[in-house]
């Protein structure tokens, strides 16, 4: 299989889905999800969003997804799953903007942590880098402390 050609992108929007969404969601995971990582988050079932889940599409200028993360609110915090970017679309800060947006989401919805697992060592780095701390060892789980959100008055 031929390498896809680097697309550079002028700029990406985040929105929330809708339902339809869905197809292009599981086309994304389809082709972009790596065959290595475990079955969870890439079967078309498991990508099916939870009442109260929201998944954060990117989007570019004409309206392609190119990249989405999971956001599913729990009593304490608020899990991040099923981060995605299209291949030729990465290193770009596409999954660093998706999680930004996420975790300002969680703040307005009164949070005060995220977590999310990492699928491998060197996403363990990468979200280090991203202000998370590792919480479990053997399943790479990591959370973020993002305080409350501070209103003016
Ligand atoms: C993991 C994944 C979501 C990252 O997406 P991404 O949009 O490329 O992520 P970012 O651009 O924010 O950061 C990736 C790297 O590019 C670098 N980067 C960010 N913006 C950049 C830019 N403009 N130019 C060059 N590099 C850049 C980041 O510093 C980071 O470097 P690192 O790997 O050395 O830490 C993507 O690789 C993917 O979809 N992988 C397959 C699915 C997967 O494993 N998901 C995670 C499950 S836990």
């Amino acid at each position: 299989m031929s390498p896809e050609v680097r697309r550079e992108l002028d700029y990406v929007i985040i929105r929330p889905h809708s339902p339809d969404d869905q197809n292009a969601i599981e086309q994304l995971h389809l082709g972009n999800w790596p065959k290595s990582n475990s079955k969870k988050d890439s079967a078309p079932e498991d990508l099916i969003p939870e009442p109260g889940e929201t998944v954060f599409i990117a989007e570019d200028s004409i309206g392609e997804m190119v990249g989405c993360i999971y956001y599913f609110p729990r009593l304490v915090d608020v899990d991040l799953h099923g981060l995605v970017v299209k291949k030729a679309c990465r290193r770009q800060g596409i999954a660093a903007e998706l999680i930004r947006v996420a975790e300002e989401q969680a703040q307005r919805d009164g949070f005060v942590r995220i977590t999310i697992e990492a699928a491998s060592k060197k996403l363990v780095n990468y979200y280090q880098s991203l202000g998370f701390s590792l919480i479990s060892n053997s399943r790479k789980r990591l959370a973020k402390d993002i305080g409350t959100k501070q209103f003016a008055v």
